[in-house]
């Protein structure tokens, strides 16, 4: 196997780091403030929990998707994560929204609307504020089916063979 030698390891980083430049500057351009940026960028609660209590999905009118995974204990939100496969203004929505409810109670997050994702993030541009609506609603989606116990059946990988498919999920 071909393994970078130190010249080309530094023309990576450069490379990483000028795309990173160019697409922080993209964005500063479009409206995007760097707070948002950051978000978008480094994607601090992108992913998914194994042993989430929850987990839900949100497609927007756009197409673009959001699945959310909630760990909760006592009534709070112990860890969210998101998986989005969506533009930057859902992205820094989405990271920015488990900042907002992370450590809070169910009813505290279940009140979290747009104006507060986007007052965290700052700014966005005026065109993006319904990626910031959609990864709200997707919260509230979490929220309101792990209150109705629906849980995450129908989302594991099964790990049995089971007699009616999706059943020994369920437990
Ligand atoms: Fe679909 Fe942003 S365009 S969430």
């Amino acid at each position: 196997m071909h393994s970078l030698n130190s010249v080309e390891k530094g023309q990576t980083e450069v490379l990483t780091e000028n795309d990173t430049g160019d697409e922080r500057k993209m964005l500063a351009e479009l409206g995007y403030s760097q707070k948002a940026i950051k978000y978008y960028i480094e994607k601090p609660y992108m992913g998914s929990l194994q042993d989430a209590d929850q987990v839900s999905e949100m497609l927007g009118t756009c197409g673009d998707t959001l699945k959310i995974f909630l760990k909760v204990d006592q009534g709070k939100i112990k860890d969210v994560r998101y998986q989005v496969l969506g533009c930057p203004g859902a992205i820094s929505a989405a990271m920015a929204s488990v900042d907002l409810v992370k450590g809070k109670h169910l009813e505290y997050a279940r009140n979290i609307d747009d104006g507060d994702v986007f007052t965290q993030l700052e700014d966005v541009p005026a065109k993006k504020h319904h990626c910031i609506q959609l990864a709200v609603k997707a919260l509230h989606k979490a929220i309101d089916e792990y209150k109705n116990g629906n849980g995450r059946s129908e989302n594991i990988k099964c790990q049995s063979i089971c007699s009616t498919p999706g059943e020994c999920c369920k437990n």
